[in-house]
């Protein structure tokens, strides 16, 4: 039997991590064991428990409730509490997903430690040192044993940077191995498509159901500058002028503080009294899932909902200047606006009237859990 330790913190990572443990409890209970700790970077209830019910997580054994902070401050508790528990587990690797501040904390504690990192979502980038995300990527990637990526471009860039990609026997953090095993994220989308059907309730009585585009904004980018953020919101107050449509926006926590300090007080009375625009609290992934393959089209900034936008086939509008989920952009299923007021405007208009959308599979055969089990089986 194999120990590992799962590291989760961030709403997108616990999501994620539905997948393997879901994996592990379905074909490898008898040959894995995972142990789950939560940082607490999230904690709201809808940022955080109601992923753990609706989509049967295993309840953490550990949650560190480091909350919210300051980039040093909150990553540095993280690290120092989860070296505690690498200490008390002994565990034979540590996994962590994606590029949040989790992550990173999870990596460094792990590799001090001689534990192997297995990096699941490993080899994205931005090009941009400036987002936090970069640099948490980034550090991970290079301290992990075993990386994962979700797309050819992850695994082109990891080879840009030096991976090697020739299979071995043996794993460590000097001859790390890469795998291109698609996306977590995939499998979950497959696999909660139809529990939504069923299950999610966001739509029921709503008379905006067949004709809204759905929103979703956090990058500190976007709601910590005062000129972005309310470049975005004026355009969000000229598409419901040119358009028929209502907007949807489940609005993040730090969204929601940013909107408070830093929006031009009549924009935001001018859109909270539209009877066309919705804000509402965060929404569980259920209800995600039925608000993106209801919409007519998504606006976001958001990786996550990049992709679920391909994967339920809807155009996506992106509130940013790159993206690590190109091969979106490059088949013309999404477009990126930054926070530019026209572009914002102009594209969302010629997304909405496009008709020639494709939608090649760039995300793996929706079994990338059960890929991963097995690497980590096979190669440590
Ligand atoms: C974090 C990740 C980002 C990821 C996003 C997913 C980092 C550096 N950033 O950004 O990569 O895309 O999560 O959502 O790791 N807050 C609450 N309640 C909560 C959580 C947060 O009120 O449950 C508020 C707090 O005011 C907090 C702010 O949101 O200061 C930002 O939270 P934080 O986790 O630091 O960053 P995110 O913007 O959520
Ligand atoms: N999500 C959700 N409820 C919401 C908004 C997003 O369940 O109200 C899900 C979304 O479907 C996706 C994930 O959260 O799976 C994306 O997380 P987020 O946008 O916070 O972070 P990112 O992906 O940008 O790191």
């Amino acid at each position: 039997m194999k120990k590992i330790i799962t590291i989760i913190g961030a709403r997108p990572q616990i999501i994620k991590s539905s997948a393997i443990s879901r994996a592990i409890r379905n074909h490898y209970s008898n040959q894995l064991e995972e142990i789950i700790v939560h940082t607490g970077q999230h904690y709201d209830e809808n940022m955080s428990k109601v992923f753990f019910e609706e989509m049967e997580i295993p309840q953490p054994k550990y949650n560190l409730q480091v909350g919210s902070g300051n980039h040093g401050e909150q990553t540095a508790k993280m690290i120092e509490g989860i070296e505690k528990i690498i200490l008390t587990e002994n565990p034979d690797a540590l996994l962590v997903y994606g590029d949040t501040n989790s992550t990173v904390a999870g990596a460094l504690a792990a590799s001090k430690l001689h534990v192997p990192v297995v990096h699941v979502e490993a080899g994205l980038r931005s090009f941009q040192k400036r987002m936090p995300e970069e640099i948490n990527r980034i550090m991970c990637d290079h301290v992990s044993t075993l990386l994962f990526t979700p797309t050819e471009i992850g695994l082109k860039n990891l080879e840009k940077e030096g991976f090697s990609l020739l299979p071995a026997e043996h794993s460590t953090i000097d001859h790390p191995q890469v795998f291109h095993c698609g996306d977590v994220m995939y499998d979950n989308s497959l696999y909660f498509s139809s529990v939504s059907d069923e299950k999610a309730t966001v739509l029921q009585n709503q008379d905006w159901k067949s004709n809204y585009a759905l929103i979703t904004i956090h990058r500190d980018h976007n709601t910590d500058q005062k000129e972005n953020l309310n470049a975005i919101f004026k355009a969000f107050s000229q598409l419901l002028d040119e358009t028929d449509l209502h907007f949807v926006f489940p609005v993040h926590p730090r969204t929601k503080k940013k909107m408070a300090e830093l929006l031009n007080q009549v924009t935001l009375e001018q859109i909270q009294q539209h009877a066309r625009f919705h804000f509402i609290e965060p929404v569980g992934f259920l209800d995600m899932i039925a608000l993106e393959k209801n919409a007519k089209i998504v606006l976001t900034d958001s990786g996550g909902v990049q992709k679920e936008s391909y994967f339920f086939q809807k155009p996506c509008v992106i509130f940013r200047e790159e993206t690590e989920w190109l091969e979106i952009v490059e088949n013309g299923n999404a477009t990126l606006v930054g926070a530019h007021f026209d572009r914002i405007i102009s594209e969302t208009k010629r997304l909405l009237s496009k008709t020639d959308y494709t939608h090649p599979n760039f995300y793996g055969d929706g079994k990338a859990a059960e890929f991963i089990c097995t690497c980590i089986l096979d190669k440590m």
